[in-house]
């Protein structure tokens, strides 16, 4: 498309066709609709209830509602300050160091794939990043199909993730609204029919939006079931550690899959588990056959991504690689991921409690029984509208709530209005 011709008043008095008045570029452009998401913290903004809470965006709070920077980050920052280091350009893959830690944390340091050098992992922008660099990837070097299966419901971001890198959209069973749990006969029903070669998107854990995840038994039927139609696995980790608060129990699927055979692909990201949001720390990691085929497949990374950032900033890469790589900051973190996990178990177990003193009947154990930072408390649209209007209380229609915005001092108040929309 190229420049729109406006016919407005003033051309009439153009004595030529003037570019100035007549014609725009962008003519054709049409409003789009906002982010579902941001458009809920927009709205959560306007409000000037003092008993307002947004549940809408996905982003730790501590137990004052307030945002929080690990003291372990401090400690990284104050080392990595002191140090005075450069600011050259990183390599196109990113900071060594980093992504070297950074599969190890997910694989395990003591994975066969990494010992036998049939890895490779590249510094993303974030999850986001890696999901996309996956995506252009699969886009320009997938021989099989270009359809990409997501559970149903997914991460909002998974579809134009992948469709604006050429990809197409499938979907999987996944969710089951009548307990609020997973369907695992419908998700292995469906994923046994998905076409051979086709690429299945899985996540590691703390599924976002439902926080339903498989159990250890049924991951591995999913894994054979996945096996059998040989499917190629995309699993997007990006809350490890973030759901039991236990790093190597959050990555089992992972490490499962691999071990079974699977040559998954793996996005990564440290904005919730380092609570490095702004800072987009990230890797993408292909498991590939040998050595020599992960050399290629390095190659073609970088080719890809050297025309779109170039590549990646430093700052946060320096900070995640310090806290994984120095003993005494290491184990903070541990214990400050854990810390995060444990408040949003208990707020769980809280607004359960809270609901039954508020006199609710309905069964809340989904609540419970959901893991990592969103909930899908089951609300219907009709009733999150109510939540939103009498409450002040804010959140996606879908009725998901990110638990992380939910403190000791508003789980109450969040109870009875539940208990209210839902009588
Ligand atoms: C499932 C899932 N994948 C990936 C991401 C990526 O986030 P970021 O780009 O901030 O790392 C998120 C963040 O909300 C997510 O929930
Ligand atoms: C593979 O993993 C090893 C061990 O962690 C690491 O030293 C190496 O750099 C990785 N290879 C690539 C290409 O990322």
């Amino acid at each position: 498309v190229t420049g729109h011709h406006i016919l407005g008043p003033c051309c009439v008095l153009c004595p030529v066709i003037n570019t100035n008045c007549c014609f725009s570029w962008w003519g054709g452009v049409q409003m789009g609709p906002p982010d579902p998401i941001l458009g809920v913290t927009e709205a959560f903004k306007r409000d000037t209830n003092p008993k307002k809470m947004n549940l809408g965006v996905g982003a730790y709070r501590d137990d004052k509602g307030k945002p929080f920077v690990l003291s372990c980050v401090r400690k990284a920052e104050a080392l990595i300050a002191a140090k005075q280091l450069d600011k050259e350009y990183l390599p196109i893959g990113g900071l060594g160091d980093f992504t070297k830690a950074c599969a190890q944390l997910a694989l395990g340091a003591n994975n066969e794939v990494l010992s036998s050098g049939r890895n490779i992992t590249v510094q993303t922008i974030s999850g986001t990043g890696s999901l996309r660099i996956g995506a252009n990837f699969l886009s320009r070097f997938h021989g099989g199909s270009r359809d990409v299966y997501l559970p149903k419901p997914s991460w909002g971001n998974h579809t134009p993730i992948f469709r604006d890198a050429g990809m197409q959209l499938k979907a999987y069973r996944y969710y089951d609204p009548s307990t609020c749990g997973f369907d695992f006969r419908g998700a292995l029903e469906d994923i046994s029919k998905i076409p051979e070669q086709s690429v299945i998107l899985l996540h590691a854990c703390a599924h976002n939006p439902t926080g339903v995840d498989p159990k250890q038994e049924q991951w591995k039927e999913i894994s054979d079931i996945v096996k059998k139609r040989n499917l190629l696995v995309f699993f997007d980790m990006a809350y490890q550690g973030f759901a039991s608060g236990d790093i190597d129990r959050d990555a089992w699927a992972v490490r499962y899959f691999i071990e079974q055979g699977h040559n998954i692909l793996l996005s990564q990201s440290f904005a919730k588990n380092m609570g490095l949001y702004g800072e987009r720390v990230g890797g993408f990691t292909v498991v590939c056959k040998d050595i020599e085929e992960s050399k290629r497949v390095e190659s073609q990374l970088k080719i890809l991504i050297r025309p779109i950032y170039s590549n990646p900033p430093m700052n946060g890469a320096r900070i995640a690689t310090t806290i994984l790589n120095t003993p005494e900051l290491r184990l903070l973190w541990l214990e400050e991921v854990h810390g995060m996990a444990n408040r949003i178990i208990k707020m769980r177990e809280q607004l359960v409690a809270g609901l039954k003193k508020s006199g609710s009947s309905h069964n809340w154990q989904h609540v419970i029984d959901q893991i990592g930072m969103f909930c899908f408390t089951g609300l219907k649209p009709e009733q999150v509208e109510r939540l939103t209007k009498e409450f002040s209380v804010y959140m996606t229609k879908d009725g998901r709530i990110s638990m992380a915005g939910i403190s000791s001092g508003n789980v109450g108040y969040l109870a009875e209005g539940i208990h209210a929309v839902t009588k």
